[in-house]
């Protein structure tokens, strides 16, 4: 079973509607690429995002867990869905932009591989198109590590998730479902996921090789440092 296979079917009921994320990407697709046509997501999970930047884009979601995808067929029909890794995938394509977000690039746990998702992204966009990702920060990662287990009740189920940051840059969080069961008994799912913190100005650095920086910001608008709750960058892919 891959990540996140057993909590799919919990995913969307835990995270909501992510009404922010869209519009934030729709505006950067607006100011820096008004003339965009396709748009691939890189670990696009259970379709919410492809789901909601409508129907003006052809879009293409690549994903590690088959039970995501499930999700994400139902949510987003017209989306073309691939099961496959962002460290090494070839659509034989290219697209106007590419989306990695909710922290998915943090998912890939050794930094030499975020460097292929790098160099795999250049070669599936157009010259001048754009690369719109975020990070959870080395900061925002020791805070969650800091902090106690988070419980939140949703549809009648109960989550539970403990980040711990011991073995810093690596992340490890522990997240269990008690799924509630008509008779009053709960039905426990238990998921460990991984997620690597890097330092932004490496990562600043390993994307110069195919990118030009075109905005940054963190979750209040400044250039995102270490110490931020989320990193936001928008890159557009040079001339090779
Ligand atoms: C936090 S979820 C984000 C889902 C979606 N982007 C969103 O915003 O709701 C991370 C997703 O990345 C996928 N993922 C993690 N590592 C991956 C990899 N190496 N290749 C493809 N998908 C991956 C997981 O299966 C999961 O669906």
């Amino acid at each position: 079973m891959a990540q996140y296979d057993s909590f799919a079917r919990f995913y969307d009921g835990v995270n909501g509607e992510p009404a922010d994320r869209i519009s934030q990407i729709l505006a950067y697709i607006d100011e820096y690429r008004p003339s965009a046509h396709s748009v691939l997501e890189l670990g696009c999970g259970t379709g919410a995002i492809l789901a909601g930047l409508g129907s003006g884009f052809s879009l293409t979601g690549i994903d590690l867990s088959r039970a995501m995808l499930e999700v994400a067929r139902r949510r987003c029909p017209s989306a073309r869905l691939v099961e496959g890794d962002i460290t090494s995938f070839d659509l034989g394509e290219s697209f106007d932009v590419a989306i990695c977000v909710y922290d998915t690039l943090n998912h890939v746990t050794d930094f030499a591989l975020w460097r292929a998702v790098f160099a795999n992204v250049a070669a599936h966009l157009v010259e001048g198109g754009l690369f719109i990702f975020d990070l959870n920060t080395l900061g925002r990662l020791r805070d969650l590590g800091d902090m106690a287990p988070w419980v939140y009740d949703f549809d009648g189920h109960t989550l539970i998730m403990d980040v711990d940051f011991a073995d810093e840059p690596l992340s490890r969080w522990n997240i269990r479902v008690f799924e509630h069961q008509r008779d009053e008994n709960f039905v426990q799912h238990a998921e460990t996921i991984l997620e690597l913190g890097v330092a932004l100005d490496e990562v600043r650095d390993a994307l110069s090789a195919d990118f030009t920086l075109v905005a940054q910001s963190d979750t209040l608008g400044a250039t995102p440092t270490d110490h931020s709750v989320r990193a936001l960058f928008v890159a557009r892919r040079v001339a090779r």
